[in-house]
């Protein structure tokens, strides 16, 4: 199988800070919801989109004509350079790069301008982008806020680089919801993809959507999905799930407090290091003094499991992801860092 560098570990010897999502964990009722799906019998039928497209539509606010409904976020970053034939794709790295492999494949020109890390506060020069883009005449895409800095591109400047080229932005806001960036709204060349993995910290069960004013770009997208993307038990269960809001407004509501509480109490206690101010559940950190595969290795002997960022384009062994979780969790972290940094290893 082809070799994909995400987060997440199998070892149960080890807490997971490498898998960036709800620190809340799903929502309790989650096993009702399936079991109930089950008892149904829903994975009898093919699956119909229409309750589920209704739901998105109630929840996002937006009409369901001008949403598609996907197996996870994912599915629409691989499918967008097909289904749109890209000949250059603008991406604003370092990015989540599972487009990567289709754009190698399609031998699409990829162009990749950097968030500029050169302190803690990450930022990018919207001025490069918008030239860039036009001296391209190419999609822009970036995730928002960015995995993995945590970075939120802010609304004015989205709305200059939308109104300032002549293709498409496509904004990836699949942590938006755990995020305290503001959701933005879709305009004729403004493609937003959402997610709900992240929101509900359900990986595996796959639904994400894409959402556009722009009608043809959407049914070009629709026409590249198979018939069915997403099965009868994960389309019963967001569908029920999204119908919960008064449930999911608190759900938000605490898991948003605890991120951004326990994102201050771990920024405040790393030593030693460089942290970047982060706007959602991960913070993107920089090791000079002990680089990967040394740092990650040394606090896998500690119990403590992080993404060496490394992969990311335009990062090196220098930097890790680590995802905020539980307060007695966070201290195991800072404790295992604190004490891997303190240490001469030979
Ligand atoms: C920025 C970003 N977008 C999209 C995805 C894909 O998520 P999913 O396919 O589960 O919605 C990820 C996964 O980590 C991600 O980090």
């Amino acid at each position: 199988m082809i070799k994909r560098n995400h987060g997440g570990t199998l070892n149960k010897n080890v807490i997971d800070f490498s898998s960036p999502t709800n620190p809340l964990g799903p929502p309790e009722f989650s096993d009702k919801i399936i079991k109930n799906c089950i008892k149904r019998k829903v994975y009898k039928y093919y699956p119909s989109y229409k309750k589920l497209t209704k739901a998105l539509s109630d929840y996002w606010g937006i009409s369901e004509e001008y949403i598609v409904p996907v197996n996870g976020s994912d599915e629409a970053l691989t499918l967008i350079p097909l289904a749109l034939k890209l000949k250059k794709l603008i991406i604003i790295e370092p990015n989540f790069g599972d487009f990567n492999l289709m754009s190698k494949n399609l031998k699409i020109k990829l162009i990749r301008p950097l968030i500029k890390l050169e302190n803690e506060e990450p930022y990018i020069n919207i001025d490069e982008i918008v030239k860039i883009a036009n001296k391209n005449n190419s999609p822009v895409l970036f995730s928002r806020p960015n995995n993995p800095t945590g970075y939120c591109i802010n609304e004015k400047d989205l709305d200059y680089l939308s109104s300032s080229i002549k293709n498409l932005v496509i904004a990836d806001e699949a942590f938006v919801e755990i995020s305290s960036c503001n959701k933005i709204k879709p305009t004729e060349n403004l493609i937003i993809i959402r997610s709900q993995t992240k929101t509900f910290s359900t990986p595996g069960l796959r639904l994400g959507e894409v959402i556009s004013l722009n009608k043809s770009i959407l049914n070009k997208i629709e026409s590249s999905l198979q018939a069915w993307p997403i099965d009868s038990i994960t389309n019963c269960f967001y569908t029920e799930m999204l119908n919960e809001r008064e449930f999911i407004m608190k759900y938000l509501t605490i898991s948003n407090e605890i991120i951004s509480k326990e994102r201050e109490f771990i920024m405040n206690n790393l030593e030693n290091l460089i942290k970047f101010k982060s706007k959602t559940s991960f913070i993107l950190i920089k090791h000079e003094k002990m680089p990967n595969p040394i740092f990650k290795r040394e606090l896998i002997k500690r119990g403590v499991f992080i993404r060496d960022a490394s992969t990311f384009f335009g990062l090196n062994k220098s930097y890790s992801r680590i995802s905020i979780k539980t307060h007695d969790e966070n201290i195991i972290l800072l404790n295992a860092i604190k004490g891997v940094l303190n240490e001469k290893i030979y």
